[in-house]
């Protein structure tokens, strides 16, 4: 089938080489020059692991181009998605421009019957508002189809190529077969393909990131009162997971949720409830807690130093949102490098994927080390803000020589309280027992 992506970023770059990679024939459209000349070259502007490899065979295989010529690609294509940012805006909801600019572009280029899909995440109604515009600007006949991305970064490939369900929201039976079609080869493992109206399948998409949300947020109230009586949030984690209808996912309690999606898709959710009259209290605790828990750490780290922070250095270890991923979008290592900062300390950071995407925001305030030790040089202590697997198993002696005292505030609980303290550490994770030296 004859596939066009537009906007290549970590949805839409993935999508497209996934199509390709079933033996479509794909081309995905950018307004970002620099993006695409860079794909063109062989180089790949994120990091996802796995994402390389497959970009660069399906271009070899002729099966995947890119290109910032909109009209190329509409008329390429039988099937269109739209996989463009629809960011916060400063009221909570979601900002459509790319997608209004891109559904205008597309009534524009159109040469015959196409079949719209919106990836995007995006608010209910929003298929209608895509429709109107389309057809305001062309004479040919489309559809417009919902398809919910639930990809994560850091195994976005794997999620794509093996989904636990597909989500299509149409109104017309033709085009939600060819949907169905081009996602056929992803589910022959048993994966079903969810038929459903276009506003069932916004919402979809809205309710699973909420929910996801709304567990992390509730795990970390929990990790914080463990701390207050002195239980542990690991022994709690299991005992409450291992219910069945439970289940153990999204269940770590750590410095709260951060990236590209939850964040936002939270607070469009509150935002469309407010607009239906709604007030969606749970959601906007959920949204408090997980701001304040991106403060957690801080907290320690300045209560441990009686509020002296005023020239002391700090190694941050992870600066992406989560592991595998270079995306630092509403990550909590940026609150608490900015706080460290503003109180006159030094911070030294080290990530295995995410420096360049930390210059960008940090500029010279901050220095970068290639190696996670390197950062810990002459710091008063260590800071873990990211559960990178490199970081799990580090030489502790290193660690605790290179650091000026041997202090690690841990917000993603990498390490055992008890152990950490044999080997002579102070040692502040979420939840779980702090051990204090010299107390
Ligand atoms: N990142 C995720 O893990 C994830 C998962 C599920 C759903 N989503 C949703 O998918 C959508 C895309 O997210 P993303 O993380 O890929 O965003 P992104 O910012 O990485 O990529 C968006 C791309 O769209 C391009 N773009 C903007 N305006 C354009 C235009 N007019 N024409 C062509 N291209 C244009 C940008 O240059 C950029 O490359 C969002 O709605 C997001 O909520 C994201």
């Amino acid at each position: 089938m004859r596939v066009c992506v537009v906007g290549t970023g970590y949805v839409g770059l993935v999508a497209g080489t996934c199509f390709a990679e079933s033996g479509n024939d794909v081309i995905c459209i950018d307004v970002d020059e620099a993006k695409i000349e860079a794909l063109r070259q062989g180089r790949v502007p994120i990091y996802e692991p796995g994402l390389e490899e497959l970009i660069k065979r399906n271009v070899e295989e002729g099966r995947l181009a890119f290109s910032t010529d909109m009209a190329t690609g509409i008329r390429h294509a039988l099937v269109v998605f739209i996989a463009v940012g629809t960011p916060q805006a400063d009221d909570g909801s979601s900002d459509l421009t790319a997608v209004r600019k891109v559904a205008q572009e597309i009534g524009q280029c159109m040469d015959g019957y196409r079949v719209i899909v919106i990836k995007s995440t995006v608010p209910i109604g929003t298929h209608k508002m895509v429709k109107q515009i389309i057809s305001e600007n062309t004479t040919h006949q489309f559809d417009v189809v919902n398809n919910p991305e639930f990809m994560k970064e850091g195994a976005a490939i794997e999620d794509f190529l093996k989904p636990d369900r597909v989500v299509v929201g149409c109104a017309d039976d033709r085009a939600g077969e060819i949907v169905k079609d081009l996602y056929s080869p992803f589910c022959r493992g048993g994966a079903p393909i969810l038929v459903m109206d276009n506003a069932s399948a916004e919402m979809t998409k809205y309710a699973a990131n909420s929910l996801l949300a709304t567990r992390i947020s509730f795990v970390n109230d929990v990790a914080n009162l463990c701390e207050a009586v002195g239980a542990d949030i690991a022994h709690v984690r299991q005992g409450v997971g291992l219910d069945k209808r439970l289940g153990m996912s999204f269940l770590y309690a750590g410095l709260g949720y951060g990236g590209s999606c939850f964040p936002k898709d939270v607070r469009s959710i509150i935002h469309t409830a407010n607009q239906n009259g709604l007030d969606f209290e749970l959601l906007k605790a959920v949204d408090e807690t997980n701001n304040r828990q991106k403060e957690r750490l801080f907290a320690k780290i300045k209560n441990y130093f009686n509020g002296s922070l005023e020239g002391r250095t700090f190694g941050v270890w992870g600066l992406a949102f989560k592991p595998r991923t270079d995306d630092m979008r509403e990550a909590p290592a940026i609150g608490l490098i900015e706080e460290l900062l503003s109180h006159g300390c030094t911070v030294k950071v080290h990530d295995p994927e995410a420096m360049e995407v930390a210059r960008a925001i940090f500029g010279d305030r901050i220095s970068y080390h290639q190696r996670s030790y390197d950062a810990l040089e002459g710091a008063d202590a260590l800071a873990v803000c990211t559960e990178w697997n490199e970081f799990r198993r580090p030489d502790f002696d290193r660690v605790r020589t290179l650091l000026k005292e041997p202090v690690v505030f841990d917000g993603r609980n990498l390490w055992e309280p008890s152990q950490m303290g044999d080997m002579g550490f102070s040692y502040f994770p979420i939840g779980r027992p702090s051990v204090k030296h010299n107390a």
